[in-house]
């Protein structure tokens, strides 16, 4: 092999190597930046253009976000109900004292827990509600979460409803659509919150 032409092999490696590491740093950056960024970004959305729908594809990875949470013992006791009808999304506004935005939303998911599957579902299933909204802040949707349980009278609502099998619970229903007006997230940090090893 002459000089030259090792020489120009030894340049291609390298350049290689480095575009390679180079690309590597950069995509740990915007990973880290654009989770962040979701995550101090969330907030509860409580006014939508109505008539705005929500594309089946960002249903899709609303769910997917949803399921992608963790769960004790990985049991994933999780049921999701997407509501698009609209005789339905009334009713339950209606009927529902802390959802009255459901009148104002294209759709909404219903997180449900199977209690058979799990004692503790409903931790489980508060961990997919919180990777949906993060979901919906990065697709540029809102949502707002909506007790159902504890509240016997809500889930009771909720299940007359929608028709949900006996040992399934409603936790909650999230209204999702696109926002109406401009939400800014709280500023939650609060340092007296922190304890070091001991309290
Ligand atoms: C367990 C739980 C229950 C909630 N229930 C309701 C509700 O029924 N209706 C509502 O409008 N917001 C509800 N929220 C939303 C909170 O009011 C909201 O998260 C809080 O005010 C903080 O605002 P942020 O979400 O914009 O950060 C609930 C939130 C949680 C975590």
């Amino acid at each position: 092999m002459n000089k030259k032409y090792l020489f120009i092999s030894l340049i291609t490696v390298c350049s290689i190597a480095f575009i390679s590491c180079s690309s590597k740093e950069g995509n740990q950056i915007s990973k880290r930046d654009a989770a962040l960024s979701v995550i101090f970004n969330r907030k509860s959305v409580r006014n939508f253009i109505k008539e705005r729908p929500v594309s089946d594809e960002d249903v899709q990875t609303l769910i997917k976000a949803g399921m992608a949470a963790p769960s004790g013992k990985d049991t994933r006791p999780w049921e999701f109900l997407i509501i698009n009808d609209r005789e339905v999304l009334d009713k339950m506004a209606a009927e529902l004292p802390t959802a009255k935005m459901l009148a104002e939303v294209p759709m909404a998911i219903v997180v449900c827990g199977d209690t058979i599957r799990s004692s503790y579902w409903y931790l489980d299933c508060s961990a997919a509600t919180e990777n949906i909204l993060l979901a919906a802040e990065a697709l540029d949707l809102g949502g707002v979460w909506t007790a159902s349980y504890p509240y016997r009278d809500r889930m009771e609502t909720v299940i007359k409803h929608t028709n949900m099998p006996a040992q399934v619970l409603p936790l909650v229903v999230i209204p999702i659509g696109y926002p109406k007006g401009n939400y800014s997230p709280k500023d939650k940090y609060d340092s007296s919150k922190i304890h070091m090893n001991k309290w």
